[in-house]
């Protein structure tokens, strides 16, 4: 039982697969192509919508504000997902095979825990589009409003769970609890603005029964959009890429280079300066701020997915990967500075679109639309990016037997996977219209710092198992900095509020009662190989 769990894929095995003339893809990706691609999947409402969450904190769901001192968040995930980031380059060179962190511990750790990774992917990529979709309706309202001078009401962009939370200090409360506070305050009984921190949504909503009607449509029509796009079987080529990442970047260095003139040093290290001005909450608020735009990095292991494409994967694999993250690093600090500069950090508080605000603030609303404008068309490519490969992770999944036929089934007429991409939209359109967006994106990264962290198990594995097999790159000093990058993403995992740590336990706990249910008798290793144990390998 124990070695059918441990049952491993060897890198010969994996590698022939990948080159058998039937899934052979072309390979004309080289490291500039990577990088972009990199920065492409990297920079999306992470920088667009969690720094200001991350910044001010909210009291009412105990998460402490970073302050000014996002900057140190920032540096600190940056150095944490560097160690990672080395990890993954020393295995995308030696495993060049599409699947990334599920490949890998398939490769070396055994189906259970490929198993574990590629659910643990479904956080990475569809949880997260859910958080990138819901960005995306924010800076669609926030566009609309400041540019067409449209103004979409506010319980058709707002869900459920963010209409009804209260005012960042008081106390955690039942939803019976909170329906009762609203009958009083629709009665004046009590002041409703005092009470809830989105009494203007409250207000405005249809009742139903007596129950305020409140949905993110914005998150759900681009949600919808983009899985049509994506059925039909858009691809989106390497040059419509690169053009979408330098608008992007221009957006961000232009917040910066405009932003610079408003920024006011009392703001940032306060007036008499001071450790406490700067880091209101000091390294426990650094750390929960880094545990929230950890977020803002998620991708740049998402390059390792193109390894099939590539050119030459041992030389350039490694610049990918770490050249898109040293390049989202300098960007961000960046921004993160100037943003925390230019208005005091408690602002930012409930601000979905940090970036657009800080310039309405100073009354420059144009400059805050084409901002708004900049940060839809990046989150509209960040989605597509997530929304083509979410589907390509079931495929591959059902592929290999851990999950049913349907989940593999490609679409005659588009050649795409077309059950696991309508699933993919009905699993990123239900939440993003119901959930708020600090949740899931604390979700997303619990997952993938869980994968992570695995990741960086592999590396060392393979270093003792397989210490013959050719590596292009190699990891340097691989058993101190391999083990950082677990502490890394410990440190980092540890700055998330306990709910999210359960949710994510329930999660896992679903996936075990799947992959026992159906993985584990359907395996195709099973069926070709009978039982291997791991030191097959
Ligand atoms: N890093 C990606 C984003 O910020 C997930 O949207």
């Amino acid at each position: 039982m124990l070695a059918r769990l441990f049952r491993t894929k060897s890198l010969e095995q994996l590698r022939a697969s990948a080159e058998a003339p039937e899934f052979r893809l072309k390979k004309n990706l080289r490291a500039f192509d990577l990088m972009m691609f990199g920065v492409g999947a990297i920079i999306g409402a992470g920088i667009f919508s969690t720094i200001g969450t991350a910044a001010a904190g909210n009291l009412a769901d105990g998460r402490l504000p970073a302050g000014p001192a996002l900057l140190v968040s920032f540096i600190l995930t940056a150095i944490a997902c560097g160690f990672t980031a080395l990890a993954y380059a020393e295995l995308a060179s030696m495993i060049p095979v599409s699947g990334s962190a599920y490949t890998y511990a398939y490769a070396t750790l055994g189906e259970l825990t490929a198993w574990i990774i590629g659910w643990d992917l479904l956080l990475e990529y569809a949880v997260s589009n859910v958080a990138v979709a819901i960005s995306w309706g924010d800076y669609m309202r926030s566009f609309l409003a400041n540019v067409l001078h449209l103004h979409i009401p506010g319980w058709l962009a707002t869900d459920p769970r963010s209409a009804f939370s209260l005012v960042a200090d008081a106390p955690a409360l039942s939803l019976s609890a909170k329906l009762e506070l609203l009958g009083q305050a629709r009665q004046g009984l009590v002041d409703g603005a005092a009470t809830f921190a989105r009494w203007d949504v409250l207000q405005s909503a249809p009742l139903v029964f007596g129950f305020p009607i409140t949905i993110n449509l914005l998150a759900v029509l681009i949600t919808v959009a983009i899985t049509w796009l994506v059925y039909r079987g858009i691809k989106e080529s390497a040059s419509a890429n690169n053009w979408m990442v330098l608008l992007k970047v221009v957006i961000l260095l232009a917040v910066v280079a405009l932003g610079a003139r408003f920024v006011q040093m009392s703001n940032l290290v306060g007036d008499p300066p001071s450790w406490q001005s700067f880091a209101p909450s000091g390294w426990k608020g650094i750390q929960a701020g880094a545990a929230i735009i950890f977020f803002a990095f998620i991708g740049f292991d998402a390059v390792s997915t193109t390894a099939e494409e590539c050119r030459d994967p041992g030389r350039d694999m490694p610049r990918g990967i770490l050249g898109s993250l040293v390049v989202c690093t300098i960007i961000y600090v960046l921004v993160a500075g100037v943003v925390t500069g230019m208005v005091h950090y408690a602002e930012l508080a409930g601000k979905a679109d940090p970036l657009a605000y800080v310039f309405e603030k100073y009354h420059l609303t144009a400059l805050a639309g084409v901002i708004a404008f900049g940060a839809v068309i990046a989150t509209t490519a960040a989605l597509l990016v997530y929304q083509v490969g979410q589907p390509r992770i079931f495929l591959a999944m059902s592929r290999d037997g851990l999950l049913g036929p349907w989940f593999g089934k490609v679409h005659a007429k588009h050649g795409t996977p077309a059950n696991a991409t309508l699933l993919t939209g009905v699993l990123v359109a239900v939440p993003a219209a119901l959930l708020n967006i600090s949740e899931v994106v604390e979700l997303t990264n619990i997952g993938t710092l869980f994968a992570f962290a695995l990741v960086c198990v592999a590396v060392m594995v393979l270093r003792v198992r397989r210490p013959e097999a050719p590596r292009r790159f190699r990891m340097p000093f691989m058993w101190v900095l391999a083990p950082l990058g677990i502490l890394g993403c410990i440190w980092l995992a540890r700055g998330l509020p306990a709910l999210t740590w359960y949710r994510f336990l329930g999660w896992l706990a679903l996936g075990l009662l799947v992959y026992f249910l159906y993985g584990f008798r359907n395996s195709r290793l099973r069926e070709q190989r009978g039982v291997q144990p791991c030191s097959q390998d």
